[in-house]
């Protein structure tokens, strides 16, 4: 696992290569676009979306969030950073943003889109390990882009039951599919308040379950 001050190691790399990032916002919308879908085309199931998700689905996954109060809020999968660009832009000052994901090539771009941001290249089994080496006790919520209807089980009930487990009371596990309803049922299995928003405006349609009060003990 990366520690905390990756951003800083990285930087100072003499053989980090730096991705070649569009200056202008549609360049790099199309060269985010790119790498996911090649990244998608050599790994699939472990990237399992062919492009990055669209605004109206980042969108709702933030909905209902109460940004003057949370305190902490963990992204786990974050690809090429369309959630973490509307997480970041409602963040307020006290709110900790963790952004987890494992792919080096997506890190590389979130931080050069995000330089400001806590970026852990890690996986995200480790979560309780990230939320220690911060002092972060509890998190308010957990937003997951992780494909976790394709993991291994044991690896999903882990990093599901690490998420509840760092949950404070009244958080919410947010889930992104491009699966619409279809896995509903999953997520019920671990939570016993499981809801679904449909986002119609995304490559392909997709939608968010916001799932609360876990099911297992923690
Ligand atoms: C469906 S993509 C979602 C990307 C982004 N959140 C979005 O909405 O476009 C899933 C992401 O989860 C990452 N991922 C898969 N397994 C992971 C793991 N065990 N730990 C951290 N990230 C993981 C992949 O590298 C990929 O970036």
């Amino acid at each position: 696992m990366t520690p905390p001050n990756a951003n800083a190691l990285d930087r100072t790399n003499p053989h980090a290569v730096a991705p070649q990032v569009p200056a202008n916002a549609a360049g790099r919308h199309a060269s985010d676009w790119w790498l996911v879908f090649s990244k998608f085309l050599r790994q699939g199931t472990a990237i399992a979306s062919v492009a990055p998700s669209s605004r109206f689905l980042a969108r709702s996954i933030l909905k209902g969030i109460d940004f003057d109060t949370a305190q902490c809020i963990v992204e786990l999968g974050a690809g090429t950073g369309p959630i973490t660009k509307e997480l970041l832009k409602r963040a307020k000052p006290h709110t900790r943003v963790i952004v987890v994901e494992r792919e080096p090539d997506f890190c590389a771009r979130l931080r050069k889109h995000f330089p400001h941001a806590d970026i852990a290249q890690a996986d995200a089994r480790d979560l309780d390990q990230l939320l220690d080496e911060r002092g972060i006790d509890k998190a308010c919520h957990v937003i997951s882009g992780l494909p976790l209807p394709s993991f291994p089980a044991d690896l999903r009930d882990g990093v599901i039951a690490a998420s509840a487990r760092r949950l404070r009371e009244n958080g919410t596990f947010r889930q992104l599919t491009n699966m619409p309803y279809v896995y509903w049922k999953l997520y019920r299995n671990y939570f016993e308040d499981v809801k679904f928003r449909l986002v119609p405006l995304n490559l392909p349609p997709g939608g968010v379950y916001v799932c609360r009060r876990y099911r297992r003990k923690v």
